[in-house]
């Protein structure tokens, strides 16, 4: 455990005032429960918004809403997603479908997608992964002729656009997570939106037989929730990321997850959520432009997709070999940097499902795990972590005889310099 400045790869604060409302949401439930849905409903331009505990608790809603309107059932999801998007399909007693992707997208692979559909297939769960935009209309004019539905896995994409329009609205239903390290937090939770009114009869109906969460377990998300306003500064983070046993920023595949409403707590935590989306977007989208200007060689070849419109949760960088990736990370946790990986394998490989997918092979996804690392934009990555992490990329990238970094200085230089007072 080394005392220094200590990055989080990604922090979504609360303030003060969000954790009185928290509180106060102990009282005020069914008020700010219908504050929240109708913001949600005006910001995002949706019809209808259920809330839940979790955005796997979402999906699972969504999925149990159709299996009860359809003898369909299979689910396509990512080969290279959350480990809870299959465990949400299978709490929903569905059958796990997967389609590779597209490593240079992070998208569905379309080509694959199109041999993958079929008469059994009930939904799409398409990724709009570390806010990467889903060519949603070409996934349209796969899944329409059969008849298959079209979730917006927008977990990661709360707040970002493309073509003018929110990520997770423009499917026939989306959800959005509102859980650790994602646009906008709170400790966990979910949020499903859609402008289909039969859509909405189907979810309405899991959602009225849903219980709420025991008392013990929302207070427990709360201090959860405390602990970790403070302690996700990168002058205390040293802390937490020092200690194994919280296991921060690991992926497990777990089933026995409670689908609850959301509580009041909960929403009172989320009473400030527009202007806390808005400040977290522009500050990741201030701090990924930072990195496109100094990264700027490297641009087309390691950035994935690399447009100019993206705003991303993390920046994604697909590293040339699995080596350089691991390198890099493990010199990147020495330092501080907060970079990380995403997921650390195919949803193929994890032993507990494995059996069910046989030996086919998906190396979109494999290549994904092996070599996306991420690098973190939130507000509290300043200009000098800019640099620092510019120069770390840029000497494990040079190994490989490339050199992304036309305008950093050199490694150790930038590496060790004192970082300003400035910091955020
Ligand atoms: C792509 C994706 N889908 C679904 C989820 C599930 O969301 P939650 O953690 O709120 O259950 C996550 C969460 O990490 C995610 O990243």
């Amino acid at each position: 455990m080394k005392m220094q400045r200590h990055l989080p790869p990604t922090a979504a604060p609360l303030a003060f005032r969000d954790l009185v409302t928290g509180a106060l949401g102990l009282v005020c439930a069914g008020s700010f429960q219908r504050t929240l849905e109708s913001e949600i409903k005006t910001f995002f331009d949706v019809k209808h918004v259920f809330l839940l505990t979790s955005g796997k608790a979402a999906l699972t809603t969504i999925l149990r809403g159709l299996k009860a309107d359809s003898s369909r059932r299979q689910v396509i999801i990512p080969a290279y997603t959350c480990f809870s998007v299959p465990s949400a399909v299978l709490k929903a007693g569905l059958e796990v479908v997967l389609c590779d992707v597209d490593p240079h997208t992070l998208d569905l692979n379309l080509q694959r997608l199109r041999e993958t559909v079929g008469p059994d297939t009930l939904a799409i769960v398409v990724p709009h992964l570390l806010g990467q935009p889903a060519d949603i209309p070409a996934i349209r004019g796969i899944a329409e002729p059969v008849g298959a539905l079209i979730i917006e896995d927008a977990a990661q994409a709360m707040g970002c656009k493309s073509e003018g329009r929110w990520l997770g609205t423009q499917g026939d239903i989306g959800f959005f997570s509102v859980g650790r390290g994602k646009n906008l937090s709170a400790g966990s939770g979910g949020v499903i939106v859609t402008n289909s009114a039969r859509l909405a009869e189907s979810v309405r109906r899991e959602y009225a037989s849903l219980a709420s969460e025991p008392i013990m377990a929302i207070i427990g998300n709360l201090l959860k929730v405390v602990v970790a306003t403070f302690l996700i500064h990168p002058k205390l983070y040293w802390i937490p990321a020092g200690i194994p046993f919280l296991g921060l920023g690991e992926t497990k595949f777990y089933s026995d997850f409670p689908v609850c409403r959301m509580d009041g707590i909960r929403v009172g935590l989320l009473s400030s959520w527009r202007g806390r989306l808005v400040e977290s977007n522009r500050c990741r989208v201030q701090t990924r432009r930072s990195f496109l200007d100094r990264l700027s060689r490297a641009a087309e070849r390691f950035l994935v997709h690399p447009s100019e419109a993206v705003l991303n949760l993390r920046l994604p960088v697909l590293m040339p070999t699995a080596q350089q990736k691991e390198a890099l990370c493990a010199a990147a946790k020495i330092n501080g940097l907060g970079i990380s990986g995403l997921y650390p394998a195919p949803i193929s490989k994890i032993s507990d499902i494995a059996a069910m997918f046989g030996s086919r092979r998906y190396p979109g996804a494999e290549a994904l795990s092996a070599r996306l690392v991420t690098l973190p934009l939130h507000r509290f990555v300043t200009e000098t972590d800019v640099d620092r992490i510019c120069a770390v990329v840029g000497q494990y990238l040079e190994e490989s005889g490339e050199t992304p970094a036309q305008d950093c200085r050199s490694h150790e230089d930038v590496l060790h310099r004192k970082v300003s007072p400035s910091a955020r």
